[in-house]
């Protein structure tokens, strides 16, 4: 029978070498927290209460940014080595079943792989070793005579001969709980670091008669720790070619991929195609049979089919519908949503606007608080003069108006369905639908002015 699985993440440790205010879990990759990577990974063998977060540096940052995820947290003030780290975690974690121990700062260990390791399900433990070229600085793998792993002896406390060995500790392991709980007491401090070392357990297991197996895995990069900022550029990186390869491979066309960067939790459907540069960041979803050109950069964007986006857009939290062209050089800033068949051209600027299908800004203009209806066409030039230097006022535009060019339209104002608005007009009160507004000196033209003036 397959018992429950655990999983306790190690994560308190302070992260020198990153040289930074911020704890070195809460350091982005592809678009995520390393520690988000790994809750991500840990949900898919284990239900969110039986995941522990063992947290020290920066515990209440790392709390709040595990919020949403539901997993427990354990604190460890004092960083006394990856054994006393997972002692922390006992009251925090079930007592029985399996469970699995993970580092937050490894964020590539794969799905696959986890659930390789918790599906041994091991009578003691299991052990996710790797064969290094050059294993300097990991714990090595020693074996008895028949093969059996018979302990784990750190880099600096390891002999000559012991440093030869070239099967290394990922630091990753399934333990039975009722085992690991019953030794995990036993570790002490008798090492050069004077550190409790959790590696310790698998010579205490076995001098209590379990044997600890180990697992070698095919593609030791999954292994990729961080520990500096060159480090963590280059699992990004790694994360960034993950994701690009996936979409090409889901059907999407990136021209020179290695300049595209998508956040992991990014939708493209096939037959879109993403031009050079472009980035698609959080929660971005893109529709089939768009065009994203270079150099834009859309973030929380929901982008419907057939949209045509030119290049050096900026589109943030807000929805674009179908057939829908926006830019060059447009921003759309916030809690936009742009219907269907809308034409948004270059140098506009979107914030808080509904823009109704069919609708056109397609020469430099600011649409701020405003709703604008169907088919009405906005023309260069124009701004929404919607805040006064206190309060922010709404601007309400009709279906199939048209907005003359560089007109100013002081909100809160409402100009009704199919009015239409002379081209420079300041306009202030309420234009009735079907109606002129007009609000701008008549221009009057004086005969002879010139040569009277020159005269
Ligand atoms: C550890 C292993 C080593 C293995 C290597 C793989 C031990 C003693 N050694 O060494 O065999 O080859 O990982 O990368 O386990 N942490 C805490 N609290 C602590 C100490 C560490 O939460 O008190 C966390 C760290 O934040 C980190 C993880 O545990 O995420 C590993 O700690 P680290 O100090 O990097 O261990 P290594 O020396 O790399
Ligand atoms: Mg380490």
């Amino acid at each position: 029978m397959t018992t429950p699985v655990s999983v306790v993440i190690l994560a308190a440790g302070m992260g020198t070498r990153m040289r930074s205010k911020t704890p070195k879990v809460l350091h982005r990759a592809g678009g995520l927290t390393l520690v988000e990577h790994v809750v991500r990974l840990a949900r898919t063998v284990a239900e969110p209460e039986n995941i522990v977060v063992v947290v020290g540096h920066g515990a209440d940052d790392v709390r709040a940014v595990l919020a949403p995820y539901g997993v427990r947290t354990a604190e460890q003030t004092e960083q006394l080595g990856t054994g006393h780290a997972v002692r922390c975690a006992r009251s925090a974690a079930p007592a029985t079943g399996h469970l699995a121990i993970l580092y937050g700062d490894a964020p590539l260990l794969t799905a696959a792989t986890l659930a390789a390791l918790v599906g041994d399900r091991p009578e003691t433990a299991t052990v996710l070793t790797a064969i290094l070229d050059d294993p300097t600085g990991y714990g090595r793998i020693l074996r008895d005579p028949e093969g059996h792993v018979a302990g784990i002896v750190e880099h600096k406390a390891a002999t000559n001969a012991q440093r030869e060995i070239r099967e290394i500790n990922s630091g990753i392991y399934c333990f039975r709980a009722e085992k690991l709980w019953a030794h995990i007491d036993d570790i002490g401090t008798n090492n050069p670091a004077g550190e409790f070392y959790l590696t310790d357990i698998v010579e205490l297991l076995r001098a209590a008669g379990h044997l600890t197996q180990a697992r070698i895995l095919a593609d030791p990069d999954e292994l990729l720790g961080i520990n500096t900022r060159v480090e963590l550029a280059k699992v990004d990186a790694i994360f960034r070619a993950r994701k690009v390869t996936e979409l090409m491979l889901s059907g999407v066309t990136m021209e020179k991929p290695e300049t595209i960067t998508v956040d992991v939790d990014v939708t493209v459907e096939a037959d879109t195609i993403l031009e050079s540069g472009v980035r698609l960041l959080g929660q971005t979803q893109i529709g089939g049979d768009c065009r994203i050109g270079a150099g834009s950069i859309l973030a929380n964007a929901t982008v419907a089919s057939n949209v045509l986006v030119h290049p050096y857009s900026v589109i943030e939290d807000s929805q674009i519908g179908a057939g829908s062209r926006v830019g060059p050089f447009a921003r759309l800033r916030m809690h936009n949503v742009v219907g269907e068949n809308a034409h948004i051209g270059n140098f506009v600027e979107l914030k808080k606007t509904h823009l109704g299908n069919g609708a056109k800004a397609n020469h430099l203009a600011y649409l701020g608080d405003a709703v604008i209806g169907d088919r009405t066409n906005v023309g260069a030039g124009t701004i929404t003069c919607n805040y006064d230097g206190v309060h922010k006022h709404q601007t309400t535009i009709g279906e199939g108006v048209f907005v003359g060019s560089n007109s100013t339209l002081v909100a809160p104002v409402t100009l009704e369905a199919s009015s239409y608005i002379a081209a420079g007009s300041v306009i202030t009160e309420q234009v009735p639908g079907g109606a002129l507004g007009i609000g701008r000196g008549r221009q009057i033209n004086k005969p002879g002015w010139v040569a009277k003036k020159k005269g």
